[in-house]
């Protein structure tokens, strides 16, 4: 099944942020591992920055250095300049614009985010030769993805029937990402695995959550089969949990590099 043209960015877009909501005291534990691994300062970019879910915070946070985003999509960028707006952000700006030919400068960036995005992309080389290019030495790039082990141990989409398989197909392996990377002027300094908690007061609750295809990967099946298939998933959290709150672990590995020189 192709993967790309059955998925509706617009569609995603919809109440993003409710959707991938983390708690608090996770969401600053991962901003602090970027901001410490990532030593963001000077100008920053996000690629496929969506809504500014990442964005507008750390610019709230460094309001010395400088945020920019990229998106493919008009309503993620509708959506992530309402965000700058509303919060007053000055140094924070995005702009519609295609990962595999950045709208910037060569050595324009001190940090460089591209967090659950290197699946959209067509030519995953191409994309990191425009990371090279727009950053300057030294500069750090995140890579925010989850392993293949990490995503069939994640419960939403391990009882959710064929959906581990699609993801697995679609998100390259972190051997693979670090691999092309490598080969392209960069050093991994920092692998963290970073497991928030997401919890629902009910099986209900997740069950709504999912019926709002939280995850681009939901999409690549019919309407008929994803509503099949959501029955499957609400019987397997009631044998598995029975009533009352539903709490798990959301694994995802966060790899940090270096631009180097070319050997
Ligand atoms: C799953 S969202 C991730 C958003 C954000 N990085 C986050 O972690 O919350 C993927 C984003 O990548 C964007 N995208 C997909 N293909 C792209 C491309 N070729 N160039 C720029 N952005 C792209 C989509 O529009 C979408 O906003």
């Amino acid at each position: 099944m192709s993967n790309l043209q059955s998925v509706d960015l617009s569609e995603l877009a919809l109440d993003y942020d409710a959707k991938r909501r983390m708690e608090s005291q996770d969401f600053e534990k991962l901003l602090g591992y970027m901001l410490h691994y990532g030593k963001v300062g000077g100008d920053a970019l996000e690629i496929g920055c969506g809504p500014g879910y990442y964005l507008a915070p750390l610019a709230q946070r460094l309001p010395k250095t400088r945020f920019y985003g990229v998106d493919i999509t008009d309503a993620m960028l509708a959506s992530a300049k309402d965000k700058m707006h509303q919060q007053a952000l000055t140094n924070c700006s995005v702009a519609k614009g295609d990962a595999h030919y950045l709208p910037f400068v060569d050595h324009a960036f001190n940090f460089v985010l591209m967090s659950q995005v290197l699946h959209y992309f067509e030519n995953l080389p191409m994309v990191i030769a425009e990371v090279y290019r727009v950053t300057k030495a030294e500069a750090r790039v995140l890579v925010v993805t989850s392993s293949h082990l990490q995503l069939k141990s994640q419960l939403d989409i391990a009882l959710f029937p064929g959906l581990a398989k699609r993801d697995t197909a679609r998100i390259p392996s972190i051997e693979e990402i670090r691999y092309l990377f490598e080969n392209d002027g960069f050093a991994v300094v920092a692998a963290v695995e970073f497991a928030p908690t997401f919890r629902f007061p009910s099986i209900e609750a997740l069950v709504e959550r999912t019926a709002l295809k939280p995850w681009s990967s939901y999409q690549l099946f019919s309407p008929e089969e994803f509503t099949r298939r959501l029955r499957i998933f609400k019987g397997k959290l009631h044998k598995k949990f029975g009533d009352g709150e539903i709490a798990y672990l959301f694994p995802q590995t966060l790899l940090f590099f270096q631009k180097v020189h070319h050997s």
